[in-house]
């Protein structure tokens, strides 16, 4: 089986960074036929800008731009996908997002028209979610940001366009807690990708 990781952060040594490793690694230790590539959005310098080209692909008025076919191939060639991203308030950043605006575009991830109803083009690709999170797990429950987070993300996200998100997960107080645990949970992720139980991380 083969993954995308796809990676939102500028520092290579950072914990977001680590974890999209640590789950690279579970996944190798899995199965010897597994393999991954990681989307490096910062380090590949991806254009996360939704520009009039895009506009016009949305409008299908024009072709779907270089960088975002060469995304989306990606996409195609995985059999599962997971994004590992630091919070930035209390979304993902926008580097992620700009990732997801251009990427899963309309007529590729998913279409509607006057004729017709919405339709959900990504029902094939499982999806894995791994947020990294400097508050505390108090903060999220009291302000409802992990309910927001699951509203938007999971739902208005990937479930609009029919892929089923299997695992969501906030490894949280990354900044003041021991990354030993977390760096585990994100290991045990990769092994059980593909396998129907997964045993819940360490974290929230
Ligand atoms: C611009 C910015 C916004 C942030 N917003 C949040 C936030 O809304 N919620 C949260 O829990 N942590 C927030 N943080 C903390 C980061 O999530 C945390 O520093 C990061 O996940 C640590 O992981 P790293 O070592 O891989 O950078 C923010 C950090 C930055 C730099």
């Amino acid at each position: 089986m083969h993954v995308l990781i796809v990676v939102a952060h500028h520092d290579p040594r950072s914990l977001t960074h680590g974890l999209a490793l640590h789950v690279a690694e579970g996944l190798c230790q899995a199965g010897p036929g597994n393999s991954y590539e990681i989307a490096d959005l910062s380090a590949q310098g991806f254009d996360p800008r939704f520009t009039a080209a895009d506009h016009g692909l949305y409008h299908g008025q024009m072709p779907t731009p270089a960088d975002v076919a060469a995304e989306q191939a990606r996409i195609d060639r995985a059999d599962a996908l997971v994004l590992v991203f630091p919070v930035y308030w209390w979304s993902m950043p926008a580097l992620l997002k700009g990732w997801i605006d251009r990427v899963f575009a309309k007529g590729w991830a998913f279409d509607f028209s006057a004729d017709y109803a919405l339709v959900k083009k990504l029902g094939r690709l499982p999806v894995h979610l791994l947020g990294v999170a400097g508050a505390d797990q108090d903060t999220y429950e009291r302000h409802g940001y992990a309910a927001a987070m699951k509203t938007q993300i999971d739902h208005g996200i990937f479930d609009f366009c029919g892929a089923p998100v299997l695992t969501s997960e906030l490894v949280l107080e990354s900044e003041t807690q021991d990354p030993t645990a977390h760096l585990r949970a994100a290991h045990t992720l990769g092994r059980h990708l593909f396998s129907a139980a997964h045993e819940p991380a360490a974290t929230a």
